[in-house]
């Protein structure tokens, strides 16, 4: 394979502070590396920007998060998906498909024993990027944490998120009866309703959450999964049916919830926050799910495809934060 002799990195050069801007990002051209024994070279084809990657600019290490935040002067980490290109390792052949969190950078040099890099099988998917999915998460939520499963109703707060968009869908496979989601984008409702099988969605701008959930669910709500935390927290709260389950997975609303322990106590309700180890089990658990409800046409993929190569990552980096996109957003490298 034809491997140029320079290429692109992205890297964060300042803090952002209140606001991000193009000039907090720096493109560079780096030698690309060869390979020594035991390594092997990656051309990275995808890679992953999200909402949390802002956070991780602010410090290198945040007390908040459960990841390392990101260092001036270096291109950040970020899930990514490449293609050997040369290869000096047993292990891994010109040709093979592999996942690893080195992106915002076009090549990287990959060693055999680094457990980050990991062969992918790509005849499991429609294309390697539907490895770069948030399914984990979103599967121990609803499924770990809540045990969705038939009869439920089901609240998904930022549904329109990488892991929101796919926390309803495996809501509605396991046999929910009816699956709401809300956005802040009034155009993302259509999508969330026609594209992603959910049965409501809203703008939580449109009014009192709380009034929007008892309309769409007047029966109350049985299971919860919190992406947004604040108002829709405690709106759903008061919206819940007696035992309702609530999983809470972040808080992109910046804002902590009140706890009212009256419906807490009242309804017997389970709150229970997660974060994602990625266990092995919960992995294969997820994907052999995903792969086959994929394959029987039951569930999609919800992504965004910025084109552009390594150059488009700044622009592309302050479109998340502006919420422009939909579902996981990638940026093609290659
Ligand atoms: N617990 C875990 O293990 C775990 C792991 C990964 C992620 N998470 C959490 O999961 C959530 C989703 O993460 P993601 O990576 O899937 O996000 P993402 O796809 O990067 O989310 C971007 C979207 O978030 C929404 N948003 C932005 N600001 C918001 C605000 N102030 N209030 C409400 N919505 C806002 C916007 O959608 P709309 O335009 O539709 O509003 C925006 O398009 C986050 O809370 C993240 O921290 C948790």
């Amino acid at each position: 394979m034809n491997v140029p002799a320079r290429a692109r990195e992205v890297r964060l050069v300042a803090r952002p502070g209140d606001r991000l801007g193009l000039e907090h990002f720096t493109t560079a051209e780096v030698d690309v590396p060869e390979p020594d024994e035991g390594q092997f070279l990656v051309r990275n084809d995808w890679m992953v920007l999200s909402i949390v990657m802002r956070s991780l600019m602010d410090a290198e290490v945040h007390p908040d998060l459960p990841m390392s935040g990101y260092r001036l002067n270096e291109a950040p980490w970020a899930p990514a998906i490449g293609t050997v290109v040369r290869s000096r390792a047993r292990e891994f052949a010109v040709g093979d498909v592999v996942s690893h969190t080195r992106g915002f950078r076009e090549y990287v040099l990959g060693q055999a024993e680094d457990w980050e890099f990991s062969k992918l099988d790509t005849t499991r998917v429609p294309g390697p990027e539907y490895y770069l999915n948030q399914g984990v998460t979103a599967w121990r939520g609803m499924v770990t944490v809540a045990d969705v499963g038939e009869g439920d109703t089901v609240f998904v707060s930022g549904a329109t998120t990488a892991v929101g968009s796919l926390a309803g869908q495996i809501a509605r496979c396991r046999g929910a009866k009816r699956v709401i989601g809300s956005t802040g984008d009034p155009a993302k409702i259509g999508y969330l309703v026609g594209e992603l099988g959910f049965d409501a969605a809203f703008d939580y701008h449109d009014g009192p959450v709380l009034d929007r959930l008892i309309e769409l669910a007047p029966d109350g709500l049985d299971v919860v999964f919190d992406n947004v935390a604040g108002e829709q927290f405690e709106a759903a709260l008061q919206a819940a049916a007696p035992n309702a389950r609530f999983a809470l997975c972040g808080a992109l609303s910046g804002r902590s919830p009140v706890l009212d322990l009256d419906p807490v106590v009242l309804k017997d309700l389970t709150i229970r926050g997660f974060t994602t180890p990625y266990e092995p089990a919960d992995v294969a658990e997820w994907t052999e799910h995903y792969t086959r409800w994929l394959a029987e046409g039951r569930f999609v993929f919800p992504h965004t495809v910025v084109e552009g190569g390594a150059g488009a990552v700044p622009q592309a980096m302050l479109d998340v934060v502006a919420g422009r996109f939909r579902g996981t957003v990638l940026v093609r490298l290659s």
